[in-house]
């Protein structure tokens, strides 16, 4: 699979991970005592489905960081059709590697992409950059029940083999210096959400002659059938935590 492919696949979509405008709202609402004008990033920020829901809360100016130029394009685009360029900043850089000051950041949000770093592995990089008392909200795939099946297990372990449960998300934000503020698994319309769009758009490339085009249909053929035979078993789970004063780092 390449990710040229996927980012054709993606393109245009307005979620290009499970969520929705409600989850991020409650999320917010955990967020207490921001100070006025907060220091805001949105990490794998996509086309910005959660940059623009922060941005017209709070209003004023959120950061949206992504490695996609095209998907930060669209970000900005939409920013002006809906009157909020000026609350929208986009940087094309790796969240692995932030150039962010240490201390420097309010809020650090992030919807459907540590993954790409591992949990607890995101949280270990990101707090460094958050100040004490600020916060970060994250989703991330995790198990729902204690002995998923076999099947899932193994098809999960190939996309995302950190993958671990709500509480193992709590026990690693509590060694990092991270109060857990909020904690709730997503319905599984959030991944409605997402899917439907995908799977219609994708239509169009059935006869598409890129392998890695080909590649990215047979996968998320592969992801819709585990969904729909093992989807009570794993979901998304959207935490929100707070750095204490005497966190490390
Ligand atoms: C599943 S999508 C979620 C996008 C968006 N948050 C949303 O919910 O619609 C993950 C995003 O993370 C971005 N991404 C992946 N690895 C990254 C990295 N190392 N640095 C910055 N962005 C990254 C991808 O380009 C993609 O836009």
């Amino acid at each position: 699979m390449s990710i040229e492919a996927l980012i054709r696949q993606h393109i245009g979509l307005h979620r290009k991970g499970p969520g929705g405008d409600a989850h991020t709202l409650r999320a917010f609402s955990a967020c207490a005592g921001l100070p006025p004008e907060p220091v805001v990033v949105d990490l794998g920020c996509g086309s910005g489905a959660a940059t623009l829901v922060l941005a017209r809360q709070l209003g004023s100016p959120v950061l949206g960081v992504d490695l996609c130029q095209p998907f930060l394009d669209e970000l900005e685009e939409r920013a002006r059709a809906e009157g909020l360029e000026h609350l929208v900043r986009t940087r094309c850089a790796d969240f692995g590697e932030l150039d962010l000051p240490p201390g420097s950041v309010d809020l650090v949000w992030s919807e459907g992409a540590i993954y790409q770093l591992g949990f607890e592995e995101g949280l270990w990089r990101w707090r460094t950059h958050v100040k004490p008392g600020g916060y970060l909200a994250v989703t991330d795939a995790v198990w729902l029940t204690p002995a998923p099946p076999v099947e899932a297990r193994e098809r999960w372990a190939t996309w995302y083999p950190a993958m671990t449960t709500l509480d193992a998300c709590r026990d690693a934000a509590a060694r990092l210096g991270l109060d857990v503020v909020d904690a709730f698994p997503l319905p599984r319309s959030a991944w409605e959400a997402y899917y439907h769009p995908l799977v219609a758009h994708s239509e169009a490339f059935r006869s598409d002659p890129d392998p890695g085009m080909q590649a990215a249909l047979a996968d998320l053929a592969l992801e819709l059938d585990t969904f729909e035979r093992f989807g009570d078993s794993y979901g998304y789970g959207f935490l929100v935590m707070r750095k204490r004063g005497d966190a490390p780092g």
